[in-house]
């Protein structure tokens, strides 16, 4: 059998086809034969071992895969042979608020990943995924979905009739898009490409701006809300970013502080937050329970992933630069089993 493995090496793809062996399950542990994985900004990040933590050569990297449970451990109660199932971002964060433990031992980066034919996690790292979602579409849930799901509706306490600013049409700001569309939300999007803002505005965007034909955008975002300003911003941008997220942002609003699109250092002024009154939340994916209640949501509303493009398991490395390219608009998905 042949998994991705994270190789640090020059002149060759950092995902690498290594062979391994099956270990033998624990008590508590279950196998899942992965059918298919999906691509976020951090597992370029990760090859590049730029990512918060360090990445150990020969990590199988990847957080965001779904596949069908293949064999359970002595000790397990809530899965069965047959189960379709998507993996947790973070296997130990299963409800409430997070503590150090229950954001330790993320997939893809301090724990081995999702890029395998045979994954094997703690039965708690694993979620039931409904049956009008395909592996491929359940595939792109546990991180970018997730993510977008608790800056907009745990952080930003995103309510019918809001206004939400988006930064860009990847996974995160697409999921965002689909999501607060469907909760009675209006949406302003930015994109770098008038194509990909015809898109958003066909999935039910109100308003496009490019920011590179407008880079003062956050003067566009005030002018669309007769400058009051935003009620949430989901700031993927980072650094280079945050200043005019911050001067888009209405009196009390929200900013769910998520990505680092622009890079990891800035001089953004918080100075901004005092006279908006306003709020930045630091997001870090999410829960279990968000994970649940994002199910359902996506199947009362009919919700399906956007993807933007499938590679076969020996052309991860492609999937990969097509990430890298930044040309996508939503998920790139791999399909694995
Ligand atoms: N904190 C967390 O828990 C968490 C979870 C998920 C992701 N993230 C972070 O969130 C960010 C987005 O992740 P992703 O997986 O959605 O990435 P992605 O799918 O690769 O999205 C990248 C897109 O962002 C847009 N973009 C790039 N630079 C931009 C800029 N300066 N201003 C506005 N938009 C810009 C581009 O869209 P256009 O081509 O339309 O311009 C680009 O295609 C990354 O930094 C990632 O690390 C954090």
């Amino acid at each position: 059998m042949q998994r991705y493995e994270v190789q640090f090496a020059d002149s060759q793809p950092a995902f690498q086809l290594r062979d391994f062996q099956p270990a033998p399950l624990g008590p508590r542990q279950v196998a899942v034969a992965i059918k298919a994985v999906s691509l976020n900004y951090r597992d370029l990040l990760v090859s590049r071992n730029t990512y918060f933590c360090p990445i150990e050569n020969g990590l199988v990297p990847c957080s965001d895969g779904a596949g069908e449970v293949i064999a359970v451990g002595d000790e397990v109660t809530e899965l069965r042979i047959g189960d379709r199932v998507a993996s947790l971002f973070f296997p130990h964060w299963q409800a409430g608020e997070a503590d150090g433990r229950a954001i330790s031992g993320a997939l893809g980066a301090e724990g081995p990943g999702v890029l395998t034919p045979h994954f094997v996690t703690d039965a708690t790292g694993l979620i039931p995924i409904p049956d009008s979602l395909s592996f491929e579409e359940a595939a792109t849930l546990p991180c970018a979905a997730l993510t977008a799901w608790h800056a907009l509706f745990e952080a930003g306490q995103l309510k019918p009739g809001h206004t939400v600013l988006l930064q860009g049409t990847g996974g995160v700001s697409i999921f965002a898009l689909q999501f607060a569309k469907a909760a009675g939300a209006k949406v302003i999007i930015t994109s770098s490409s008038d194509d990909k803002l015809a898109h958003a505005r066909q999935l039910g965007a109100d308003h496009g701006i490019n920011y590179r034909n407008t880079p003062e955008w956050q003067e566009e975002a005030l002018r669309l809300t007769g400058g009051r300003g935003v009620d949430v911003v989901v700031e993927v941008g980072g650094p280079g970013t945050l200043e005019r997220s911050l001067m888009s942002v209405r009196t009390g609003g929200r900013i769910a502080y998520i990505g680092v699109l622009t890079g990891l250092a800035g001089a953004a002024n918080p100075m901004m937050l005092i006279p908006r009154l306003a709020a930045i939340n630091g997001i870090f994916v999410g829960s279990r329970q968000m994970f649940a209640d994002m199910l359902q949501a996506m199947v009362a509303h009919r919700i399906h992933p956007v993807i933007d493009k499938r590679f076969s398991f020996a052309d991860a490395p492609a999937a990969l630069a097509h990430m890298e390219q930044g040309a996508h608009f939503g998920k790139i998905v791999i399909q694995v089993g």
